[in-house]
């Protein structure tokens, strides 16, 4: 006797992206009456004009239901055909249950896999690796795969180092059976010895009623992993794929920074011809959610196209990072 395993398809793909953002628009003026900054600095500095928060009435579920179910319906599925969501965030305020539980009863699932994942700014790029394992190993067909975070609930603003950087967002694709390649060997790993440089507080401690607990970063020490190690793993995750840099139509880093990507860019050497993703400009860093929004604003604008190559990476809070090429829904 032997037990019989799961068998998937042969390949993944992302048939479908939507999107999903804070209504309430902060632009860098009404950001410098809450902190000592300016305009000018911020922008110099990260390339943020304006970002995006949740509104009255909106909140981390509201937004990752809205976009999981533009992402369905582009995908010309139902919510009962997904077979398991997963949601990357760190702005839930429940240990348990998860975002994804309660997301997909929202949208009316019937008994579908659900669980989170923490792996912060990475988090969307773990999420895209695991759902495609999980489609080539036939334990589900159709994977529901979201980045949310509502991160201005969890912003301190007597810290002007980080308070302009964060917005509020949502952002899912559909991962299911492809007939072709479509998404590449996922590069994922981390640096634990790095764990304390992005800190959400301890939910133990005791604070006021109504303050989150406050997100902490070692800026510099961030910008200096991202635009060096975070590069070079950039590069593996396009060769691993076997794309080389001048067949790539699209690089859609995590929107953390313009200076990072500007400095990824210069690492990677990228032809001139790839469109480069820059949300952050009107949306700050929204963490998980930041790549599949860019995607889907990159998609809806026109500056990219269905069926492209693209490459996304991601990195964060752990420090985590991963990474993939895929073709574009
Ligand atoms: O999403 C997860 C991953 N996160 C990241 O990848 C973030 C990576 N880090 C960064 O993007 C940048 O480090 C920041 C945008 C957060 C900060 O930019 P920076 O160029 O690294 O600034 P800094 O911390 O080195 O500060 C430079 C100066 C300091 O003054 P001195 O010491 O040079 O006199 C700060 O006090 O700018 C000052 N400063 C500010 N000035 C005006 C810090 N914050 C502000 C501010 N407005 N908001």
């Amino acid at each position: 006797m032997s037990i019989q395993t799961s068998q998937g398809a042969q390949f993944a793909r992302i048939m479908s992206v939507g999107g999903s953002r804070g209504s309430r628009v902060v632009d860098n003026a009404e950001m410098c009456t809450m902190i000592d900054s300016s305009d000018e600095w911020i922008q110099q500095r990260t390339g943020i004009k304006e970002r995006r928060w949740a509104a009255d009435g909106e909140d981390a579920i509201t937004l990752g239901t809205a976009a999981a179910r533009t992402a369905i319906e582009r995908a010309g599925l139902q919510p009962a055909d997904i077979d398991a969501v997963l949601v990357s965030t760190v702005s839930h305020f429940m240990q348990t249950p998860s975002m994804a539980a309660i997301i997909a009863d929202k949208l009316g699932m019937p008994e579908p896999a659900a669980i989170d994942l923490s792996a912060a700014c990475a988090g969307f790029c773990y999420g895209v690796g695991m759902a495609d394992s999980m489609v080539r190993a036939g334990s589900a067909t159709h994977v529901l795969v979201l980045g949310v975070e509502v991160l201005s609930k969890y912003t301190d603003f007597t810290d002007r180092s980080t308070a302009f950087l964060f917005g509020d967002g949502a952002g899912a694709v559909v991962i299911g059976p492809s007939d072709v390649p479509a998404i590449g060997p996922t590069l994922w790993g981390s640096d634990p010895t790095q764990h304390e440089v992005i800190t959400i507080d301890d939910w133990r401690e005791e604070r006021p009623h109504g303050e989150g607990p406050f997100i902490h970063m070692e800026g510099r020490q961030v910008f200096k992993w991202a635009t060096t190690f975070i590069a070079g793993k950039a590069r593996e995750a396009l060769d691993s794929a076997g794309i080389p840099p001048e067949e790539l139509d699209v690089f859609i880093p995590h929107q953390a920074n313009n200076r990072i990507t500007d400095s990824m860019l210069r690492h990677l050497k990228l032809p001139a011809s790839v469109v480069v993703a820059r949300d952050i400009v009107g949306m700050g860093n929204s963490s998980a959610a930041s790549v599949p929004l860019a995607m889907e604003a990159l998609l809806d604008s026109g500056d990219a196209t269905s069926g492209q190559t693209a490459l996304m990476i991601g990195f964060g809070a752990g420090l985590v990072y991963a990474g993939q090429t895929v073709l574009l829904p």
